[in-house]
């Protein structure tokens, strides 16, 4: 690996291997063909001809049964029909400490919706109110919870729009959603976000920038934009909201490089899902842009910081940890410097600052503390232990209150009330 970087220095380039399965499609080529125009030395390689090694202190890789020679990067391409395998292997990279463009948990955590929108619903981003149910009498309310029919139908794991199906009334949702779930099928019962008339964004974001942006519109009676349902598409200039937007998702899930789509919702953009292997044709063709290059420039400018696991590595020291320390209204903090807060004395420092849909790394010690801040830090855990806020004082979000009387709920904790589940029902609502 040293001898690699050194390498790599010396010539200005660095040594770049590509994931995919697709040796001769349009994204595949056109990647390879960038990284060779700028100096770099790149090779294709089929993922599913991987070995992975494991032995104590070794990770390795082999490749058509070869020891792999080492690479300075990888850009993976993992296409849905080979997550699992493709992302171990992307994996073992990291074990390996090689730079990879998308790291296998961000990969992980797009390649299924309901995950990644668990993981941004956390966040100030917009996205369409969506709900995940498995019992058949939960399936009425919650299509109702998400503003009844007509509504979205979702498989988690769909691409090219299909798996995405749209139910008019709330009797034709039910059935389908009971016939999925009777295909052992999991499906994402989501708002149909009307105001976006069959038309959607694909954002191409690179590291900390939107390189470039399209408008799909589907055609005719369909309301998926997809290219691939034939939806026509056209270069967007894309304004502040929606450009951070997009950056942050794909940064939230993990991903440097990402297609978002976000749909132009009423209340601003609404984010659907994020590909990690978006695909260049249709972007390039529409923009006329460069994007392949980009999407190299930004690996070769990254490739000297591969993925860290940040909480493991914080937490080898007995004691020490991360954790989020939360200022709530009326707090002692409030109003003081992270100085003047004395987290430094008590052996505490502030890695970022997160403050409504801002994130403030590394904050200055002069910065003063406000009510709702969110102070990510590393410390020794005993001391941060009284600052951490007890689940129960929690903040409840505000969509909470949008939540119907629904007479089966009542039925729901009559049911059961007989049982200790009616408390924790009762508490629930
Ligand atoms: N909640 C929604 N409201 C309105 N249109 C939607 C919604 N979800 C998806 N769509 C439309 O369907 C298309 C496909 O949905 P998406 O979730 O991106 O699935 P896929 O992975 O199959 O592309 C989107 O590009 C968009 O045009
Ligand atoms: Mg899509």
């Amino acid at each position: 690996m040293a001898a690699n970087l050194k390498k790599r220095n010396q010539r200005g380039n660095m040594k770049l291997a590509i994931l995919s399965t697709n040796l001769k499609c349009y994204s595949t080529r056109r990647l390879r063909e960038a990284a060779l125009q700028r100096g770099h030395e790149v090779k294709v390689l089929n993922t599913q001809k991987f070995a992975i090694d494991l032995e104590q202190g070794a990770p390795e890789l082999y490749f058509h049964r070869k020891k792999l020679s080492s690479y300075d990067a990888v850009l993976p391409r993992i296409g849905a029909s080979i997550t699992y395998f493709g992302t171990a292997v992307v994996r073992q990279f990291e074990q390996m400490d090689v730079f990879s463009a998308n790291s296998s948990a961000g990969i992980s955590n797009s390649r299924d919706k309901l995950r990644s929108l668990q993981i941004l619903s956390r966040h100030q981003i917009g996205i369409p109110k969506t709900t995940f149910v498995r019992d058949k009498r939960d399936i009425l309310p919650a299509i109702e919870r998400v503003g009844g029919a007509p509504v979205i139908i979702k498989l988690l794991e769909g691409t090219q729009g299909i798996g995405v199906l749209l139910a008019d009334t709330v009797q034709s949702a039910e059935a389908i959603i009971e016939l999925l779930h009777s295909q052992k099928q999991n499906v994402l019962i989501q708002k149909f976000v009307v105001e976006s008339k069959g038309r959607d964004i694909r954002a191409f974001v690179v590291g900390d920038r939107v390189v470039g942006a399209m408008r799909r519109v589907a055609q005719g009676q369909e309301f998926r934009s997809n290219v691939h349902r034939g939806g026509l598409t056209e270069p967007i200039h894309l304004d502040k909201l929606y450009m951070d937007t997009a950056v942050r998702a794909a940064q939230i899930l993990g991903l440097k490089v990402a297609g978002v789509d976000l749909l132009e919702g009423k209340n601003g953009p609404q984010i659907v899902e994020v590909n990690s292997s978006p695909g260049l044709e249709g972007i390039e063709r529409c923009t006329q842009l460069d994007i392949a290059g980009s999407v190299i420039d930004y690996i070769s400018a990254q490739v000297n910081f591969p993925e860290i696991d940040l909480r493991q590595r914080l937490t080898v020291s007995s004691g020490y940890g991360v954790a989020e320390l939360h200022i709530p209204l009326g707090s002692e903090y409030i109003g003081k410097s992270i100085k003047g807060s004395g987290l430094e004395e008590r052996d505490i420092n502030v890695l970022t600052l997160y403050r409504s849909a801002s994130v403030i790394p590394n904050p200055r010690q002069s910065r003063i503390l406000e009510a709702g801040d969110r102070l990510l830090c590393f410390g020794k855990l005993e001391l941060m232990r009284d600052m951490i806020p007890k689940k129960t004082n929690r903040r409840r979000r505000p969509m909470i209150k949008d939540l119907p009387d629904l007479p089966v709920a009542d039925e729901v904790l009559r049911e059961s009330s007989s049982d200790l589940s009616a408390i924790s029902s009762k508490e629930e609502l």
